[in-house]
């Protein structure tokens, strides 16, 4: 397992449409492993592939509490099948748009189809936190940033903030 480094807004890549897994071999269960132990370290609840700048289809999330044993999960090529009428509003943040949290209204329940570690089919009913933090994740395989569902005025805001600070640390660079 290796830590790998995360990319954050406004970095391009967190724009891209992911790529469907096809193959389930070693290298993508090692990429899984190099996800889970970034967002263990991170912390974070959740992490899409893209996130550390692999475009595919793959989300790992673990929603145990602090002092309970860990409970990773594994979803390769997830796709919402059914989501409810009736909302949920949870505060959300992202590993890829640090210290910045905001509530985002998302439907209740979800039905998520999705591969697991082997390729095998399998299908999951969320509501709860696991609803939201699946719709977030699937979000970022489409190129979707949790922002996009704030009104314009905030998403403006905080796009124009990460903008600033990552011309800032460039010039610091040069
Ligand atoms: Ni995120």
């Amino acid at each position: 397992m290796a830590l790998r480094p995360i990319i954050c807004m406004p970095d391009p890549r967190l724009r891209l449409v992911s790529k469907k897994v096809e193959v389930f071999d070693d290298s993508i269960r090692a990429l899984m492993d190099d996800m889970l132990e970034t967002m263990y370290a991170a912390p974070g609840i959740g992490l899409a592939a893209i996130q550390i700048a692999e475009p595919v289809r793959v989300v790992v999330i673990d929603l145990a509490k602090k002092d309970d044993p860990p409970a990773p999960m594994c979803f390769v090529n997830p796709e919402i099948l059914w989501s409810s009428e009736d909302k949920a509003d949870y505060e959300e943040g992202c590993l890829s748009i640090p210290d910045y949290y905001e509530t985002v209204e998302r439907p209740a329940r979800v039905k998520v189809g999705y591969q697991d570690r082997n390729g095998v089919h399998q299908e999951i009913e969320a509501d709860g936190l696991l609803a939201t933090c699946l719709q977030h994740e699937i979000d970022h395989i489409n190129g979707v940033l949790f922002v996009d569902h704030l009104s314009r005025l905030k998403r403006e805001r905080v796009m124009k903030k990460f903008q600033k600070a990552a011309r800032l640390r460039e010039s610091e660079q040069a």
